[in-house]
């Protein structure tokens, strides 16, 4: 907890550069503050004109002039108030949506690793969350504090004009209260800063459990996350125990010095009415500036926290900002340059992190037309060897060449575009299963056909039909839920419907009982036809009929041929194979 305390934030710079960033319309902004600014004035005119109101009570000249008078600046103020209000919330909208989109599109472009590394719910945070705090310091603290600030010296100037003495006892209050805000309110601060990094990780393994929320049930795991939970929910609450014993500390002082101030005003005051040297109309006005003076004071406290949050924000934003994107190469002449009539690893090294080497100087060509696979052990690196091709991560050093050219050459647009990859666990997004199909497409690059051709060879005709809505259906998280085989199915016929160039099926036919396996295996060799095709192989069946397999175990390449060869040759390939396959 200390640690949180002490973390270092973003400065006054970074938070004007981020701002910046929204194109926030500054004419428009002003000119709400200076709105602000009148209605102040306004509020500021209110006493003078109660003392006047008062002071003409025995010569009852004035007083219905005065009267209507004071009801106008009331009214106009209440309106002034109410347009500033509507124009900051405009601008604050603005500021919040921009921020957002800026966080979001960055979210997009950050590769995968940074993914790997952060929890989902943290990152909803930054765009849900700190965006807010952004916004509510800009459009709303702030102006209360211009406001504020204009209320305070204006009332400080008017109550020196018309009575020095009283103001200078009534400043005594002053010093006090800066005694006591100040350093509560910084305390306040790292409190609420410290509060909100818990929030956001609390909110972060909220999401992690109840995405999870089957294996919870399956491994009564909810001791284990009571636990978790319990003890999550018990730091938020003690944060938020350090606030309130602060705010219980703060408010009653503050209550104090404005009634001994008060009292103090009255007291002196009323002598100096007495003695005939004060009307009864100047300390009237006097106790209304004194509301006016100590209001603002408190909300000075709370902007210094409201600014600190901000700025925390602000460093995490920036600190997403910041990163690296998907290293991307300019866009390429001739996309139709890209054939994959080969495609070939040169010595590739690869890790996720810095001293965890996944691959080993792995060399392997595969060819158009032909269907390569890769089999071995588990965690060997099969999988990975996809997501490389896929530039999900960048090799550490050798290269990945297609058609001769280095992937890293190549804009990740195209060469994406070009690579059908079922992966074993199909994602399913909310939608219709459509939707689902023709995901990442345009809806001129196919039609109602190509798509019922694609449902009908990736076998997957025969349960869509007897759904309901058939390719309508909704599914996922708002809609029916599909079974992992059909799942499979889908993404097997989004690989059809996109016609890739390169095909990557890692353990594609895994989930299908074996009548369905044969037809999907079939409409596989159909769908390898003028293509280049990888698969992970982990049936006997896509492995035999393959040119080639490549043996991969532990991050090494230890062997390649064809099934036959191999069983001749690879030792542990025969063990492996009559283990895996039977
Ligand atoms: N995103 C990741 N971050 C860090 N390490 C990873 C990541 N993905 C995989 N690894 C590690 O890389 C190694 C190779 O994993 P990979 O998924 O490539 O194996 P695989 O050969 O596909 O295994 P399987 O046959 O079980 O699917 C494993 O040791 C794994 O722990
Ligand atoms: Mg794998």
């Amino acid at each position: 907890m200390e640690e949180k305390l002490q973390e270092k934030s973003a400065s006054f710079t970074d938070f004007m550069q981020l701002l910046r960033r929204t194109r926030l319309n500054r004419g428009l902004f002003i000119f709400a503050i200076v709105l602000t600014l009148f209605g102040t004035i306004g509020s500021l005119i209110v006493p003078l004109l109660t003392q006047q109101f008062i002071d003409g009570f025995d010569t009852d000249m004035f007083s219905s002039g005065i009267i209507a008078l004071i009801i106008s600046v009331f009214l106009l103020s209440a309106i002034l108030d109410g347009v500033s209000y509507y124009i900051l919330a405009r601008v604050g909208q603005t500021i919040i949506s921009r921020l957002r989109e800026i966080v979001w599109d960055k979210f997009l472009r950050l590769p995968v690793s940074y993914f790997d590394r952060t929890k989902s719910g943290e990152s909803v945070s930054r765009v849900v969350n700190d965006t807010a705090i952004i916004k509510d310091l800009i459009t709303s603290h702030f102006p209360q504090l211009i406001g504020g600030i204009m209320s305070v010296a204006g009332s400080v100037v008017i109550l020196f004009v018309l009575d020095w003495r009283m103001s200078l006892i009534m400043f005594i209050s002053v010093p006090v209260s800066i005694l006591i805000i100040m350093p509560l309110g910084r305390k306040m601060s790292r409190i609420s800063r410290a509060l909100q990094d818990e929030t956001a990780e609390f909110t972060g393994s909220v999401q992690e459990t109840l995405s999870e929320i089957r294996l919870m049930k399956s491994f009564n795991g909810e001791a284990y996350e009571r636990q978790k939970g319990r003890s999550g929910i018990r730091r938020l609450y003690n944060y938020g125990m350090q606030e309130a014993k602060i705010n219980a500390f703060l408010s009653p002082i503050m209550g104090t010095v404005m009634m001994f101030v008060i009292i103090l005003i009255i007291g002196y005051g009323g002598l100096r009415v007495a003695e005939g040297t004060l009307s009864v109309g100047t300390m009237v006005a006097f106790l209304l500036y004194l509301f006016q003076i100590i209001m603002p004071m408190t909300m000075f406290a709370m902007f210094f926290t409201e600014y600190n949050k901000a700025l925390g924000a602000t460093d995490r934003i920036i600190g997403i900002l910041d990163r690296d994107e998907e290293a991307d190469a300019a866009e390429m002449a001739a996309e139709e340059k890209l054939q994959f009539r080969t495609l070939e690893f040169k010595d590739v090294h690869f890790g996720y992190g810095e001293d965890t080497p996944v691959l080993h100087g792995i060399d392997f060509r595969a060819e158009h037309n032909r269907k390569v696979a890769f089999v071995g052990p588990s965690g060997g690196g099969k999988s990975t060897i996809f997501a490389l091709i896929e530039r999900y991560y960048d090799v550490l050093s050798g290269a990945i060449e297609i058609d001769g050219m280095d992937i890293r050459g190549i804009p990740l647009g195209p060469l994406r575009r070009n690579i059908g990859y079922v992966a074993q666990e199909s994602a399913i997004i909310s939608g219709t299963i459509l939707e689902n199909i023709t995901y990442g497409l345009e809806a001129s690059d196919y039609t109602r056909e190509e798509v019922e051709s694609a449902v009908a060879k990736s076998y997957a005709k025969e349960f869509i039909d007897a759904l309901e809505d058939g390719l309508d259906t909704e599914v996922g998280e708002r809609g029916v839920k599909l079974s992992g085989g059909q799942r499979q199915r889908i993404g097997i016929a989004r690989a059809f419907l996109k016609n890739p160039k390169l095909l990557m099926l890692d353990e594609a036919t895994a989930s299908l009982d074996s009548r369905s396996e044969r037809y999907v295996q079939e409409a596989l060799d159909e769908l390898m036809e003028g293509r280049t095709v990888l698969v992970i192989a982990h049936r006997l069946s896509t492995v035999v009929n393959s040119d080639k397999i490549f043996f991969i175990d532990n991050g090494y390449l230890t062997g390649s041929g064809t099934h036959r060869e191999l069983m001749e040759t690879h030792e542990m390939y025969r063990i492996f194979t009559e283990q895996q396959f039977g």
